[in-house]
């Protein structure tokens, strides 16, 4: 193996990530929304958890249709979330414990409240050529625009394209009518980009996520798609690899650790961004394995996972990227997914089980493991009973057009109820008191019933909790090279509920096994090995896995 992917191997994948989604996490002043002083005040339990970087979801100033992926100013604090100076504070007291910060970069659209596209929407032609604007026919009008340059629709529901009448030009959003996507072709809009970049390098940030940055090059021609709602033609789009090369070496992030989020993309895509030899980005996001339970792809209908379907994208990303020298983020959860434990799992009967199955899966893989605030309790989806709770744009949306296809409101409801990106949104529970210590005035949006046992204060004294396993998995990584840069490779398993893998390194074998189902299934045999970590006390007969097991 080259030097480069050597070295590339020992740094990832010794590391583990902690999302904070800020408006959730820690509440310092009382409004019911999260801070980052509030998140300075927590950092002694992150350094214990054994994190490497935070990352921070988007705090910069924007009006927060989609909480803050709108962004308004790249290089500004919204005052919501606190000032420049407790940003600082933040950074410097997290490199203080050893923690590195992560910041989002949502470069693939600004929020229409952004300074460059009021003034495009002003007229002016530099801040026109900035955003996706196609011009309407002539006789255009407000009460009658005519058809919209495609039909692609938005990923948050609707057409992508929204009609200016003052301007009689349409422009595309991929996400909400307040998410203007940015015209990457223009070399101009590079060059603000990495400038962001920079800004945030001279304030010592070395750790970068990129939002949906797979998006960004669009194609030349516009056309309607007939197969689809539009991302075969902009998702790894034509000159994807040129531009995120570009903004890393413009933007002075060659070789830090960085991560893209990878809407709908491909294997070859993948390896092709995550490859070191190519100057792109350290490691990727894909989704693949999160839709497993949409039936026909369809993420608003509701179907159980389908297990051997998972297998067999995890043989797929772990085997094929490590041969393509490409790396991996591993993770179930962030802000825009239910919570997996409920989602995947059995939380009803098996809750501790299910909470500790799937990190121990992902967690022993070939890659760089996330843990999403709250997973590490065990935190569940909402006990929501009403529209009315919900606050997620995507949600709200979604709710009345399952009602426009025709479903009932409580059918409506119940998927809602399972799908909703508020599921993993619910603030972070510090202990038993009102609220779990996330806040003491009226948090903006509900916390999980369930907070007076699922919280950190309660867990971190009992040493069969979730968080006392995470601590377990992420002390395990760091003490055994075969986990951090073994090689991987899955194994026939004799259940298809079961999924089972090995990792080798240097004449040793770590074996994992974990059971996807609520009933017992058979195991595979390690002889004469010793179980490194089992999400049961008790060693077991060797033959059988229990409900949930995973080891
Ligand atoms: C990403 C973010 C999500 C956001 C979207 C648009 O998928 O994770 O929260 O809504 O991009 O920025």
């Amino acid at each position: 193996m080259s030097t480069i992917l050597t070295k590339r191997d020992e740094f990832l994948g010794a590391k583990v990530i902690y999302q904070i989604y800020i408006r959730s996490y820690s509440d310092s002043d009382g409004d019911g929304i999260g801070d980052l002083r509030g998140i300075t005040q927590r950092l002694d339990y992150l350094a214990d958890l054994g994190v490497d970087y935070l990352w921070i979801t988007p705090f910069y100033p924007s009006p927060q249709k989609d909480n803050g992926y709108d962004v308004a100013d790249y290089c500004a604090i919204n005052p919501t979330y606190g000032t420049m100076e407790d940003f600082d504070e933040l950074s410097r007291e997290a490199a203080k414990r050893g923690l590195g910060l992560m910041l989002d970069m949502v470069f693939n659209h600004t929020s229409t409240d952004h300074e460059w596209f009021q003034k495009a929407l002003a007229g002016d032609p530099k801040y026109l050529a900035y955003y996706k604007f196609v011009d309407a026919a002539p006789d255009a009008t407000e009460d009658n625009p005519g058809k919209p340059p495609t039909n692609w629709e938005s990923k948050f529901g609707g057409n992508a394209w929204e009609y200016v009448p003052s301007l009689n030009k349409w422009y595309l959003h991929l996400f909400d009518v307040s998410q203007a996507d940015l015209d990457w072709d223009n070399p101009e809009v590079r060059a603000e980009l990495a400038n962001v970049l920079r800004f945030w390098r001279n304030k010592g940030i070395n750790a970068f996520r990129f939002d949906v940055v797979n998006l960004v090059s669009k194609p030349a021609v516009l056309e309607d798609d007939h197969e689809g709602d539009g991302r075969r033609f902009y998702s790894d789009g034509p000159h994807i690899h040129e531009y995120l090369q570009e903004i890393v070496r413009e933007g002075g992030i060659d070789g830090l650790l960085t991560v893209g989020e990878m809407s709908s993309t491909k294997l070859e895509s993948c390896i092709g961004y995550t490859n070191p030899e190519n100057h792109e980005l350290s490691m990727a996001f894909n989704f693949h394995h999160l839709k497993v339970d949409y039936p026909d792809g369809e993420k608003w209908a509701l179907m159980d996972p389908d297990v051997p379907q998972l297998r067999n994208l995890f043989v797929t990303w772990q085997e094929k990227m490590t041969a393509g020298g490409g790396w991996n983020a591993l993770f179930w959860s962030n802000h825009d997914q239910p919570r997996p434990n409920s989602r995947f799992c059995d939380t009803q009967n098996y809750w501790f089980e299910s909470s500790t199955l799937l990190p121990t899966c992902t967690h022993l893989m070939r890659g760089t493991p996330y843990i999403y605030q709250g997973e590490e309790l065990g935190q569940t989806i909402t006990d929501f009973e009403s529209i009315d709770q919900y606050r997620d744009v995507e949600s709200i949306n979604y709710y009345r057009i399952l009602q426009e296809r025709g479903l009932s409101a409580d059918e409506a409801f119940t998927i809602v109820h399972a799908r909703s990106r508020d599921d993993g949104r619910t603030p972070m529970a510090w202990d038993a008191s009102p609220h779990g210590g996330f806040t003491t005035g009226d948090p903006w949006l509900g916390l999980v019933g369930n907070y007076p046992t699922i919280n950190v204060e309660t867990e971190s004294a009992d040493p069969s909790s979730p968080l006392n396993y995470f601590k377990r998995l992420i002390a395990l990584r760091k003490a055994e090279p075969i986990i951090q840069r073994g090689d991987v490779r899955f194994l026939e398993s004799p259940s298809e509920k079961v999924i089972a893998y090995e990792r080798t390194l240097d004449g040793e074998r770590v074996l994992v096994q974990c059971n996807f189902s609520g009933d017992e299934q058979p195991a595979m045999a390690c002889d004469g090995g010793e179980i490194l970590i089992s999400n049961y006390d008790e060693a077991g007969n060797g033959a059988t896995l229990r409900p949930w097991e995973g080891k």
